[in-house]
């Protein structure tokens, strides 16, 4: 992996970029591949990705990998899949250890073999340490889950009297939910053509600008990544202000 000079100002950056890396299945079969032939491609896009953030400033990144739904897929595909985890796991921590990047897996880990399981956690306190840059993987994850999921942890508190129940909302909720160490997501950025979330951070992407390409995920690269942060770049966040209120704030530096 090489590191060099930065391609976007820190302070233009995104702070937190969420992916849902759609499109390997088609890519491998314009390919007249087999779909895993497409996944395993896709981690080339996943290194450039990582790249790019640790170049460009972008503190948090979190990838879509294997939803709650993914299960459903032919049990071939599945086991690809949990193949080329393991294999990542093995040949990139290391490295991504020593570019300062944080680990962490989210999800409901659960439903994982043992050895699976057992290498997330390793690399997960290996890493943890590092702040060059935090790459979230959601793994078995879905946004209901992390709602239904920060609810049950909210509840027990209540039980263990840490937390009053008419003391609940949105303030205290937060702290339960995957991420909630880090900064929302600002921008969304969904390949392979379909404009929608799947049950991804749901939560998380309340004030997040939402770009959705046609690139299929094997395919992108850095001038990918620089349209979708320039295209981030052109939207007016306003965060339920009116455009000329937040016209007025970016005047006097006041956000
Ligand atoms: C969606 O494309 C992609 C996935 C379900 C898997 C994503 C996995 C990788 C990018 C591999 C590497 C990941 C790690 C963390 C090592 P799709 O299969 O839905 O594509 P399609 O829409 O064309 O069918």
């Amino acid at each position: 992996m090489t590191i060099d000079s930065a391609s976007t100002s820190p302070a233009r950056a995104p702070r937190h970029l969420a992916i849902v890396m759609d499109g390997n299945g088609r890519w491998a079969v314009q390919r007249h591949r087999p779909r895993s032939f497409g996944h395993r491609e896709g981690q080339k896009a996943l290194r450039a990705t990582i790249e790019y953030c640790l170049r460009n400033g972008i503190g948090s990144l979190t990838l879509f990998a294997f939803s709650s739904e993914n299960w459903k897929r032919p049990d071939e595909e599945v086991g690809a899949l949990m193949q080329l985890f393991l294999k990542a796991l093995d040949r990139e921590v290391d490295e991504l250890h020593g570019h300062g990047v944080r680990i962490e897996f989210i999800g409901d880990l659960g439903a994982f073999s043992a050895e699976l399981r057992e290498r997330m956690h390793k690399a997960m306190r290996k890493t943890q340490a590092n702040r060059a840059l935090f790459a979230n993987v959601a793994v078995n994850y879905g946004g209901r889950w992390d709602i239904a999921h920060a609810a049950r942890l909210a509840a027990e508190a209540v039980t263990r009297g840490e937390l009053a129940a008419d003391a609940i909302s949105e303030a205290t909720l937060a702290p339960y939910f995957s991420l909630a160490e880090q900064p929302p997501v600002d921008l969304l950025l969904r390949t392979g053509g379909e404009q929608r979330i799947s049950n991804f951070l749901l939560w998380q992407l309340a004030y997040a600008e939402l770009v959705f390409i046609d690139t299929l995920w094997p395919d992108v690269d850095a001038t990918v990544l620089d349209s979708a942060v320039h295209e981030f770049h052109r939207r007016e966040r306003r965060f339920g202000k009116t455009s000329a209120q937040v016209q007025a704030s970016s005047a006097t530096g006041n956000a």
